[in-house]
């Protein structure tokens, strides 16, 4: 079994020789982002591809665009909520291949006209090989002046002072995540050595005090060997993505949990997992910049970093909800029961599936009490996300 992409492999084998082992998280930084060589930045070897049927893994817009069209929906109703401003800025945060932008432009274009004279689009990915595939998709839509716009750092050039709505679909499972272990010395971190040519793991001590801090909070009664994941990187986002909002709405979905269900003491093992050609495994040393990696959302310390930075929480909901409230109902009458594109629409809804592993959080800012139709049904209570302060 491959290593993974041998200059990658030597990078990250130079830093450790430099200065040591390395914090898991600066690891799967470096698979998933390293510049030249990581999972996301390079181009797929042709006819390879990352993220669709016949790559690593698929997303909710390879499926049907049943999403875009729900998201375009909500967004519109966001829009009426904030006064029909001249301007409605659309923030999507790590498009991928840029198909949820076009089912969610195709559908503001057809049904909601006068919404889609005042939209503006900002696409956030820091990938270039991503942004080149979105560029792509989008190709009808480049002739509108002013519509699109690219950005690859929310941090570096994206609009400040936004009214409209932040977006994004499984980008936070994406970002590189500390992991940790209770072991008889209490609780250690997992770094990552390079000998005799490959990668291992070793337990060290915490790498930093942010850590230790979040460990404080959502650490329960946990056994010795018991394993998990800390993602600080998604705490920091969401200050940067409020920071940017003056009016108006962040939605986040993913696969996650509230930190109580995350954090439960039977969850031993975490939910740490690579991605390769639509199969799963648990070994980051394989494949390495050849595989992707995710582990799922804390949505509590979302909500939580959202409140001290005057983000509110809206509600939160799972998938499956957040599309019946959208009147999903309505939405799949309109296919014919037997077709592929039924069967397709129903997989994002499936109970025991995507409708419920998927969550969706909605936050607000300068707007009082906004009612949306996503978070019609709510299956948690109002104080699932209640959280101390997040750290
Ligand atoms: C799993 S893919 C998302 C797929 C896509 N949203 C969809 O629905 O198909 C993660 C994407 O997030 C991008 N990404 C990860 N971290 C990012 C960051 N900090 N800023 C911008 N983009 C990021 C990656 O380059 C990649 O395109």
């Amino acid at each position: 079994m491959s290593t993974g992409h041998p200059e990658l492999v030597a990078a990250i084998a130079s830093e450790i020789s430099a200065s040591g082992p390395i914090p898991f998280a600066r690891f799967m930084e470096l698979a998933l982002y390293h510049p030249q060589f990581g999972y996301y930045m390079r181009a797929p070897e042709q006819p390879q591809e990352r993220i669709g049927w016949q790559g690593d893994f698929y997303t909710s817009s390879d499926v049907h665009p049943i999403l875009g069209q729900a998201l375009a929906k909500q967004a519109e109703q966001m829009y009426r909520l904030l006064g029909q401003p001249h301007l409605f800025t659309i923030v999507e945060m790590g498009p991928g291949k840029g198909l949820l932008a076009k089912h969610i432009l195709a559908t503001c274009a057809h049904r909601y006209r006068s919404f889609f004279q005042h939209l503006r689009y900002v696409l956030i990915d820091r990938s270039p090989a991503m942004r080149e595939l979105q560029r792509r998709n989008l190709a009808p839509w480049l002739d509108r002046t002013d519509l699109l716009t690219w950005v690859d750092d929310l941090a570096n050039g994206a609009p400040q002072g936004l009214t409209g709505l932040f977006f994004s679909n499984e980008l936070v499972d994406s970002f590189p995540v500390h992991r940790i272990q209770v072991t008889a010395k209490g609780i250690e971190e997992l770094w990552v050595d390079y000998q005799d040519g490959g990668f291992v793991e070793c337990l060290m001590p915490l790498s930093s005090d942010t850590l230790v801090h979040r460990l404080r909070r959502v650490s329960a009664d946990w056994p010795e060997g018991y394993r998990t994941e800390v993602n600080l990187r998604a705490s920091e986002w969401m200050k940067q993505v409020a920071q940017h909002l003056d009016r108006g709405f962040v939605l986040t979905i993913d696969y996650g949990h509230t930190a109580q269900d995350l954090y439960r003491s039977d969850r031993k093992h975490g939910t740490f997992l690579c991605y390769s050609r639509q199969s799963i495994n648990e070994d980051p040393f394989l494949r390495v910049g050849d595989q992707d990696m995710t582990t799922h959302v804390d949505f509590s310390s979302l909500a939580a970093t959202g409140e001290e930075q005057q983000l509110q929480t809206t509600g939160f909901t799972n998938q499956l909800s957040f599309f019946m409230g959208l009147g999903v109902e309505q939405m799949i009458a309109e296919l014919d029961q037997d077709s592929p594109q039924f069967k397709a629409a129903i997989h994002l809804l499936r109970p025991n599936g995507m409708g419920t592993t998927f969550k969706v959080l909605i936050q607000h800012k300068g707007i009082q009490h906004p009612e949306l139709d996503g978070l019609r049904y709510k299956p948690f209570f109002r104080s699932a996300l209640a959280t101390q302060s997040a750290a």
